[in-house]
């Protein structure tokens, strides 16, 4: 996407923050001219996976960019592998402004928004694209837009991609083969009614315990990106891998309204022009980090590989339909029919 389309997509924002009553607290510096300075600042970022990761990779683009814009007056610190905050508490710690950016799995905020459970619904976007046009549209800026009253600034979405099943008990390739298995989840409801759905368990655990979780038996399998299960090495704990894609993950950059507000002009811009810059990038390195995951995992060689027909892929997509029935209530057809469309526009089928 090019700068001019971010361009006017951080316009929609701040008009949706001004209408949401946004309260602005810019205190910069006046130089001798009555001109502002850039504020001397530091910004935390605070995530939970790994280096090499489509995340981390926008997180260092945004840190590079903004100190040598801001000649180093502005720091930004990057704390990956939840060494800063994990998921039990990153978004509290962004609400108090203890950290300035997080960017999460849009589906572990479904307790504020249950219309953030979109990438958790089965097969919902046939690809990246497809996603980023539902986020970066009408009803996807307004669910991003919903957490304002929490203090919590909505800006892009970032994409990580399909979800595969690991598990270490059953090679899968049907929906009655996860029957009696249990499954960790990135937590929501309708992840809960997918493992329902085929007769398996499940629970919400945070990331940075998964890896201890699979090994310790807690659950005997996990949902996630090639790029995830590879740079956690979840495949050491595991030994079945079905390629799924039936689930997303998908990032919500989000930031503190306060902070937010509190820039003054030069100092926003070049922050929004970071922003704008680590989006590109994690946007072009999804795919190919993904990809890349992939392949190591395949030259490992801890888990046997499952890529399922388009058959078999049909019967996943028929066993879990009802689930989209289930949700239509609660997460509006209007975001339905706005998925649909973002499929018809960019999707493969
Ligand atoms: C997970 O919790 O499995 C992932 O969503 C973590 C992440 O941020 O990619």
């Amino acid at each position: 996407m090019k700068k001019t389309q971010f361009g006017l997509l951080f316009l929609m924002f701040v008009l949706v923050l001004a209408a949401c009553g946004g309260n602005d607290s810019a205190s910069g510096e006046s130089d001798d001219n009555g001109g502002e300075e850039i504020q001397e600042t530091t910004i935390k970022f605070s995530h939970v996976v790994a280096e090499n990761t489509p995340k981390h990779q926008g997180a260092l683009a945004m840190k590079e960019y903004i100190e040598e814009e801001s000649d180093g007056k502005i720091t930004v610190e990057i704390y990956p592998n939840s060494s800063l905050f994990g998921d039990q508490d990153e978004y509290q710690n962004l609400a108090s402004n203890n950290v300035q950016f997080i960017a999460p799995d849009i589906s572990k905020f479904v307790g504020n928004n249950p219309q953030f459970n979109v990438p958790s619904l089965p097969f919902a976007f046939d690809n990246d694209a497809a996603a980023l046009a539902f986020w970066d549209g009408e009803k996807g800026q307004e669910i991003m837009s919903s957490l304002t009253d929490d203090g919590v600034l909505g800006l892009y979405v970032w994409p990580n991609g399909g979800k595969h099943l690991t598990n270490n008990e059953v090679k899968i390739d049907s929906p009655e083969d996860l029957e009696g298995l249990k499954f960790r989840t990135q937590g929501g409801q309708v992840l809960e009614s997918i493992y329902n759905e085929m007769g398996a368990g499940s629970e919400s655990i945070p990331f940075g315990e998964l890896y201890n979780a699979l090994d310790q038996g807690v659950v005997e399998g996990q949902e996630n990106t090639f790029s995830n299960i590879e740079s956690k090495k979840f495949d050491e704990v595991q030994q079945h891998l079905t390629v799924m894609n039936h689930t997303r993950v998908d990032y919500g950059l989000f930031t503190n309204t306060e902070f937010w507000d509190g820039l003054n002009e030069p100092t926003k811009e070049i922050v929004q022009a970071g922003v704008e810059e680590a989006t590109e990038v994690a946007r072009e390195q999804a795919k190919a980090l993904n990809d890349e995951g992939f392949e190591i995992i395949k030259e490992r060689g801890n888990v046997e590989i499952t890529e399922l027909s388009s058959e078999q892929v049909q019967e996943f997509r028929d066993y879990l339909e009802p689930i989209w029935d289930e949700y239509e209530d609660e997460i509006g057809s209007d975001v339905y029919e706005a998925v649909r469309a973002a499929n018809d526009e960019h999707g493969d089928t």
